[in-house]
């Protein structure tokens, strides 16, 4: 992973360094409690507590407001009506795309494209900017291993390695080469930390993890993160092992500070530091404030425990000045950093424009590239026309434009989306019928009165294409589940077009992976297309009829159903795991068989210990062939780099992308290591019958893991490693690492 182009915003931070600090000399302490706190904006008008509050120098921050004349009224005020005229920093979530929505994050990794998660992220920070925005709270990186959470649709799934490196280019989109470039803004890494391990997939809960898995897992992407320049850093809701984050100094100093050396700023989440004391860790506002501040938490979002009780308590001696001073320099930083005290106000004039041609073909490509194809019996995909008369497309998803576009779009509007419906009929352009029955009023209804009509249209036609899954609505912040079937009577709808014989393609848009178990030998094709976003119709319908081939891969398992989570490629091997000699289904127990007969192996009785699709999963309308896997040594030396080259052929007769993945095997370490780990990737093109030959370079820190004194170390010993395109790849070689001498 390449991280040397943005390291510039880390060496130019000592140029601002002098006007931080002539700056801080100037404030007084309300002054400087200002810049720690951020205010909720009021969406279009500037209330007269705001404004009075930003006049007395008491704010720092604004989320939460759009139009861009209020955002320059608000900066006006700021910078001419205070003592210090101190720009304001206005934050919003643009988690994936202002007006032009890209997919759900858990989507672009689908496409496992550093490319379009970065061009995905610049566009957003463009049109961001045109109404004053200058930073924004994304991107999410918590290591997400629970579908039943609803925020697994802003992260970009199960992988450390996978996520560390789309993190890493949605950062480099947002941030652009210069924070002060006109199109960049602020990029914030969050959720600090282990949020992704709410238990039981339900927002909000506590996490415990282990420090070593913490340290392997869920701290990683974070790490990348830091090393590139993000501007800051946001403090998750969740208790991590018994402290809530908001107030972890051991994450926010001893991890973020001391280990990373970390030069930007964290803020709280919404009203989070508040909460400290409603999750029983302080007792009261004043004590959560203590907390928090103490454990590095330099701006506080929203609540105002901050302002109402850091003055008392530097006059109590429990907190220092100089506290409160490395606090307000680390945000003034970032504000010098982002230019605002050159140009804090924002016109329109000097940016693109939102929802351009350019911006929209982004979009579109990202669509195209994030769809994953789960499941093709007998070609049935692609649509050929010149065989096909009527197409049956059926569904509430398809013609919905809003519920395309997926959770945490605030400005995004569905009104400017391209829907599946439309785009297919500007495909066919005449050249097959189309029928359309939406037979359900929305993705959760019970209501099977349309079910008739919806066979009907099916029976009429050569083909049905079935757009189902979840509305937005049922994923993101606080929209957990706990079952993850198809909601309503979606499934219902499937069994009874299937009666018809009428070959079923099943598109389906969701937040999550959802368990398909019940319906996947029902229907013949299943393209996954997550919540895909503006252009989603376009991009579905060009896959559908074959005008491009699908090659998205799965960035997070499928459970066969909820019983099974957490389930996640990377697990441990286990003393006694799971094979498919040991594995009895309970079906199949005789009655009253001995306590051991069954065997003894880290199995369910009632469900397979496979996934029902793998992690880096997804189908093509080609074939590739991996062939002639060669490492440069099977004997390797530490800081010797190891040289990996695969031949990937293309067997068919389309020219398609493969993602080709290479996963490694530790397989004795001081502390258990998974079964298999992500270490490299990459999107090829290549053309119908052509071979190309991919190559990886390992070096020993990909080797490396915390050890269990917590140390990074790679351990000399064997190593298996795989390439192929999912994680279930076939083609091995194994290596050594030599002891050093
Ligand atoms: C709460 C969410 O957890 C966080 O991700 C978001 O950025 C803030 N609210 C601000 O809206």
């Amino acid at each position: 992973m390449s991280l040397n182009n943005v390291q510039h915003l880390h060496q130019s931070f000592s140029e601002e360094e002098q006007k931080v600090q002539q700056l801080l000399s100037a404030m007084t302490l309300s002054e400087k409690i200002g810049q720690m706190s951020q205010f909720s904006g009021n969406e279009g008008f500037i209330s007269p507590d705001l404004a009075e509050a930003v006049k007395a120098g008491k704010v720092g921050s604004v989320l939460n407001e759009v139009d861009v004349n209020v955002v320059n009224q608000l900066q006006h005020i700021a910078v001419n009506e205070t003592r210090l005229g101190i720009p304001l920093l206005i934050g919003r979530d643009v988690i994936h795309g202002f007006k032009t929505i890209m997919p759900i994050p858990l989507g672009q990794a689908a496409s496992w494209s550093k490319d379009l998660v970065k061009q995905g992220a610049k566009v957003a920070a463009i049109e961001a900017k045109t109404r004053g925005i200058n930073w924004t709270f994304a991107p999410m990186i918590d290591i997400s291993r629970d579908p039943r959470w609803g925020r697994i649709a802003e992260s970009f799934g199960e992988d450390p390695f996978l996520s560390s490196v789309l993190g890493v280019a949605m950062v480099q989109g947002f941030q652009g080469n210069s924070l002060k470039d006109k199109g960049s803004i602020a990029a914030c890494a969050k959720h600090f930390a282990g949020y992704g391990a709410s238990e039981s997939g339900r927002d909000y809960n506590t996490a415990n993890i282990p420090e070593n898995e913490l340290r392997n897992v869920y701290l990683p992407p974070f790490k990348a993160v830091a090393d590139a320049g993000v501007a800051t850093f946001m403090a998750s809701f969740s208790d991590l092992n018994g402290v809530p984050a908001s107030g972890n100094e051991w994450l926010m100093k001893q991890v973020l500070r001391k280990e990373w050396q970390y030069q930007g700023f964290v803020v709280s989440d919404w009203d989070s530091i508040r909460q400290l004391s409603v999750h029983g860790f302080t007792q009261d506002d004043k004590q959560s404030a203590y907390e928090a501040v103490n454990a590095g938490i330099d701006m506080e979002m929203v609540s105002s425990t901050y302002q109402n009780h850091i003055e008392d308590l530097i006059a109590d001696g429990k907190l220092i000045i100089a506290q409160i001073n490395t606090m307000v320099a680390n945000i003034l930083t970032v504000k010098f950093k982002l230019g605002l005290f050159e140009n804090p106000f924002t016109n329109q004039d000097d940016l693109p424009k939102v929802l351009n041609q350019q911006h929209l073909a982004i979009a579109k490509q990202s669509a195209l590239q994030s769809c994953v194809l789960l499941k093709n019996s007998a070609n049935t995909l692609p649509i050929n026309l010149n065989k096909t008369n009527s197409i049956a497309v059926i569904g509430p998803l398809a013609n919905d434009g809003y519920e395309q576009l997926g959770t945490w779009i605030f400005d995004g509007e569905g009104k400017d989306s391209k829907n599946c419906l439309d785009a297919i009929k500007d495909v066919v352009n005449g050249d097959a019928e189309i029928h359309f029955e939406q037979a359900l009023s929305n993705t959760r209804s019970k209501d099977t009165q349309y079910f008739t009509n919806a066979v009907a249209t099916a029976e009429k036609s050569d083909v049905a294409i079935l757009f189902l899954g979840e509305e937005s609505i049922l994923s993101g912040e606080a929209h957990c589940r706990s079952n993850i079937d198809l909601p309503g009577c979606q499934e219902q709808l499937i069994e009874a077009i299937a009666k018809t014989n009428t070959p079923i393609i099943l598109v389906v848009m969701a937040g999550r992976p959802l368990t398909l178990t019940n319906i996947i030998d029902k229907v013949d094709s299943v393209l996954y297309a997550w919540h895909p976003g503006t252009m989603g119709g376009p991009a579905i319908a060009d896959l559908l009829f074959g005008k491009q081939s699908p090659s998205g891969k799965l960035p997070v398992t499928f459970p066969r159903n909820v019983g099974q989570i957490p389930m996640y490629y990377a697990h441990k091997h286990t003393g006694k795991p799971a094979s498919q000699d040991m594995y009895v289904h309970m079906d199949d127990i005789p009655q009253r068989a001995p306590q051991t007969s069954l065997g003894m192996a880290a199995t369910h009785l009632d469900t397979h210990f496979s996934p029902l699709f793998p992690f880096g999963f997804g189908l093509s309308y080609t074939h590739f062939k991996y062939q002639n896997l060669l490492l440069s040594t099977d004997k390797l030396k530490f800081n010797q780099p190891l040289k990996v080259t695969v031949e990937v052929l293309n067997t068919g007769d389309i020219d398609a992308d493969e993602i080709v993945q290479l996963y490694l095997r530790d397989l004795v370490g001081s502390v258990t290591r998974p079964v298999k780990e992500l270490k490299g990737f990459e999107r090829v093109h290549i053309k119908a019958g052509e071979t190309k030959t991919v190559t990886f370079t390992l070096d020993t820190k990909d080797l490396a893991f915390f050890d269990r004194n917590m140390r990074f170390n790679a351990e000399p010993g064997e190593f298996l490693l795989w390439i192929g395109g999912n994680c279930e790849a076939q083609l091995m070689a194994s290596f050594s690492l030599e002891e050093e001498h």
